[in-house]
């Protein structure tokens, strides 16, 4: 049982918004505290449903910025913490590799630091399966090794290995989760998922990185959201715990799927060379024994989840168009598909 107050930093981005919501509502009484930087990928629009909510306070900042984190710590009496903050784009990674210490590094250094010295109860750091590397067959364990093959993923892991570190220096009460591929409603539309429904809903080619037969373990956002929950109310401190739904596809049958319930051709589908090159990794899976054995399990129907999620696609246009229209998101698709895509960008 979570009494005091919630931190959610992040909490303007796809999956912290959507925990946002699912925290408040089964946690009616609670203060939730939300510490965002508002980069590209943080929308306040994610968060409209709390404008004057007296248990809702929103912090504009950096998780990395030590003097703004004590002060949120120190004024909102902060008992647990849930960290999303973080720079989540692989395909962003691979064009400023470095760019993404400050946030998911640093930050989680400094976010520990502060939960440690003002007496935080629990701490969720939410991490991701691409710690692990690929793997061709088989589930990986909370035990494997982190063989991270990204910028990104290799940010998430140093993110991780801060964690390890306070836990046995400092005694802070923190644990991982460890999500796969997630997906729904607000998912910034750079990601697979919502990059190729917006796409295709204005006519778009597709680009589908290589031969498309990458495999992903797709996780519905509600059951990302109800893991780390579990995790934060009943994990065990210095324990990391693999989220996944257990629906793996190739990235060409996911678009497949998505042209079909459009009702839109495959035509619109273009094979890229990979971006990502040889650091594309071939396919995750997670083994998640012991996330159910706290109780967890996903709960989502993948085709029910996958038609909510592009009908919710369809129906907000008000929410996804103004970012496809911007500029620095053109600019990026303009820098990381135009060599490739040329002109059907
Ligand atoms: N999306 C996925 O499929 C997935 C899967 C597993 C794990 N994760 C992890 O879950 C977390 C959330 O992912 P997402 O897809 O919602 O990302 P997102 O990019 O949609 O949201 C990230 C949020 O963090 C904020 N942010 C970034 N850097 C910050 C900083 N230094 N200080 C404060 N706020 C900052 C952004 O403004 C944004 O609101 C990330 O840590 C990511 O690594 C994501």
């Amino acid at each position: 049982m979570v009494t005091g107050s919630i931190l959610i930093t992040g909490g303007a981005g796809f999956i912290g918004s959507n925990f946002v919501r699912y925290w408040a509502e089964r946690h009616p009484d609670q203060r939730i505290i939300v510490l965002d930087a508002l980069t590209y990928a943080g929308n306040l629009a994610n968060l409209s449903e709390f404008d004057g909510d007296a248990r809702f306070r929103f912090y504009p900042g950096r998780i990395e910025d030590p003097t703004v984190v004590s002060g949120i710590f120190r004024c909102e009496k902060v008992t647990h913490v849930v960290n999303f903050a973080a720079e989540s784009h692989n395909d962003r990674s691979m064009l400023d590799p470095t760019g993404l210490i400050g946030s998911n590094v640093t930050g989680v250094s400094v976010l520990l630091e502060a939960a440690s010295r003002y007496g935080v109860e629990r701490f969720v750091h939410v991490s991701t399966d691409e710690v692990y590397g690929q793997i061709h067959s088989g589930l990986f364990r909370e035990d494997d090794p982190l063989l991270p093959r990204t910028p990104y993923s290799a940010g998430k892991a140093g993110g991780e290995m801060q964690v390890r570190a306070h836990v046995i220096a400092f005694g802070t009460p923190a644990m991982v989760t460890r999500g796969s591929n997630t997906f729904g409603p607000y998912q910034y539309p750079e990601k697979i998922l919502p990059f190729f429904i917006t796409r295709a809903l204005d006519g778009k080619a597709l680009p589908l990185y290589g031969d498309g037969r990458q495999v992903r373990d797709w996780l519905f956002v509600e059951d990302h959201c109800a893991g780390i929950a579990v995790v934060l109310e009943k994990g065990q401190k210095g324990e990391a715990y693999n989220i996944g739904g257990g629906n793996e596809f190739t990235n060409a049958d996911l678009t497949r799927r998505v042209l079909g319930l459009l009702g839109k051709p495959e035509s619109l589908i273009r094979h890229i060379p990979d971006p990502r090159g040889a650091a594309h990794d071939a396919r995750y899976a997670l083994d998640t024994a012991k996330a159910a054995a706290l109780g967890w399990s996903p709960g989502a129907d993948f085709d029910d989840a996958l038609e909510a999620t592009v009908r919710w696609y369809v129906d907000h246009p008000s929410w996804w168009r103004p970012i496809v229209e911007s500029e620095p998101y053109q600019a990026y698709i303009r820098r990381y598909y135009g060599p490739t895509l040329g002109a059907d960008l």
